[in-house]
């Protein structure tokens, strides 16, 4: 058996993946972010300071080898801003990325801004989807290896006269004459990034590898979640990339019969940024309530966070999609202080009741969700959350305890963690 962990998010995101990857990378050597880009806000409290990392996997923060490997969509600018702004906190990414991840170029970002306006996904803007659009179509796309080397000007150049008529549609550029000043300001721009990513840049595939060989404990930072998966989620209100766990082996590079471990992370409630359906979303005092205790406003974008109860259907969902074998429940002190908790264990759909989860985005959006409603149990302090963590779940109030039961009874799901705060102390191992 390898040694090996998938951290994917069960939700639409932010679930708190980097809480618990910080959590787990104490026992991990590797780290490994395999979709996604810089779409990704992932937090980590720890060492008395707070972490906000969109590119660089989580195992930063304890000196970790991390690996972007090849899944990932890359904005340079991004990656060495987040390199530096480490630097400046102390810390020296020990950091590999693949050959084979593909480069988020300006245009792409522009791109993404301007189409979104007329698509409605309500994107992070940060040029994912564009990114991916040109590696799926594999003409006009940039990978590392490409970027480093020494036929980047004559592959932008190319790829740029095919994007003309884009870059004038959206306003990129205006005539011929700026066309070239563009191509000259990128390639400027683009060639002093090149020449501080190339000896970041490796096979990560083989990288990975062999650390499996060698029994290394190797994590796998998954970003957004399971149903903003390209696949999987409510598309087309969903990312560009597989944010499920066989994205893992797909962007990393690695067999499926090499993933020991599969751990959702799920907040104990939910919560959704962006367009698409959401049927346990609150749109009342009750969901302005936990968007102010659970602070929910986006690690990337600052957005407000859309919020609801649990939805055990989706749970169930990802449990399917992923083959789940533990669940990381995050955020249980938010719900501290409610007289009662309701949770989503079926929806109905045209005067039929289900816990099936429906395979389309529009079927999704008029499904009635069904509640059963729980005991709230009080607040506990910050200093309480120590305690109790370090004493176990047993320490936990019983209505809490009943809650976490009932996730896991009705998901069928075994629960591993119990996180009762951001800081890394306030984490219970189940
Ligand atoms: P990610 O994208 O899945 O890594 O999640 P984000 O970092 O975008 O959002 C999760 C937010 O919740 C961050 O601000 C975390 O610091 C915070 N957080 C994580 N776990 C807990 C918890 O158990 N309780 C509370 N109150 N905050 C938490
Ligand atoms: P982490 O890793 C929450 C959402 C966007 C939008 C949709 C498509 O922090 O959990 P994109 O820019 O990817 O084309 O946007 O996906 N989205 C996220 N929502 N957490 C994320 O990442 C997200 N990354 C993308 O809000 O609805
Ligand atoms: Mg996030």
């Amino acid at each position: 058996m390898y040694d090996s962990t998938v951290v994917i998010g069960a939700q639409w995101g932010d679930e708190g993946k980097g809480k618990i990857v910080d959590f787990l990378a104490e026992k991990a050597d590797v780290v490994v972010r395999f979709n996604g880009g810089n779409n990704a806000g992932h937090t980590i409290k720890a060492n008395g300071e707070t972490f906000k990392l969109h590119i660089i996997p989580s195992g930063v923060v304890r000196d970790k080898q991390v690996v972007i490997a090849n899944g990932v969509v890359v904005d340079p600018k991004v990656l060495i801003d987040e390199i530096e702004m480490l630097r400046k906190m102390g810390y020296e990414p020990n950091l590999v990325l693949s050959a084979n991840a593909h480069v988020i170029m300006h245009y792409h970002k522009i791109f993404d801004a301007k189409t979104d306006k007329t698509s409605k996904i309500g994107t992070t803007g940060r040029g994912i989807g564009p990114a991916y659009s040109d590696k799926a179509k594999r003409t006009e796309a940039i990978r590392m290896a490409d970027f480093v080397g020494n036929a980047f000007d004559l592959r932008l150049s190319k790829i740029l006269e095919s994007k003309k008529h884009d870059l004038l549609r959206y306003g990129v550029i205006t005539s011929a004459k700026n066309f070239d000043e563009y191509r000259q300001s990128l390639l400027g721009e683009y060639r002093k990034y090149a020449d501080f990513i190339r000896p970041y840049v490796y096979d990560t595939t083989l990288i990975i590898n062999q650390a499996l060989d060698e029994g290394k404990n190797v994590l796998f930072e998954g970003a957004q979640g399971t149903l903003l998966d390209v696949d999987h989620g409510t598309y087309p209100y969903v990312t560009s990339s597989n944010t499920c766990a066989g994205g893992a082996c797909t962007g990393a590079g690695v067999g499926p019969n090499r993933i020991a471990h599969v751990i959702g992370v799920t907040k104990a409630y939910t919560t959704r940024v962006g367009e698409g359906p959401f049927p346990t979303e609150l749109k009342n005092d009750e969901g302005e309530l936990l968007r102010k205790t659970g602070c929910e406003y986006g690690t990337t974008t600052g957005r407000p966070r859309r919020c609801g109860w649990l939805d055990l259907v989706i749970l169930k969902y990802a449990k399917m999609v992923n083959g789940l074998t533990n669940l990381a429940i995050t955020k249980l002190d938010v719900l501290s202080g409610l007289e009662k908790i309701k949770v989503c264990t079926s929806y109905e759909i045209g005067g039929k009741k289900t816990d099936l989860m429906p395979s389309s985005a529009e079927e999704l959006e008029n499904v009635k969700p069904v509640y059963l409603e729980l005991d709230g149990w009080n607040k506990w302090s910050e200093q309480e959350a120590t305690e109790i963590a370090r004493r176990g779940i047993k320490a936990l109030p019983e209505q809490a305890q009943a809650y976490l039961k009932f996730i896991e009874s009705k998901s069928g799901v075994p629960i591993s963690i119990v996180s009762i705060g951001a800081g890394r102390d306030e984490t219970i191992i189940v």
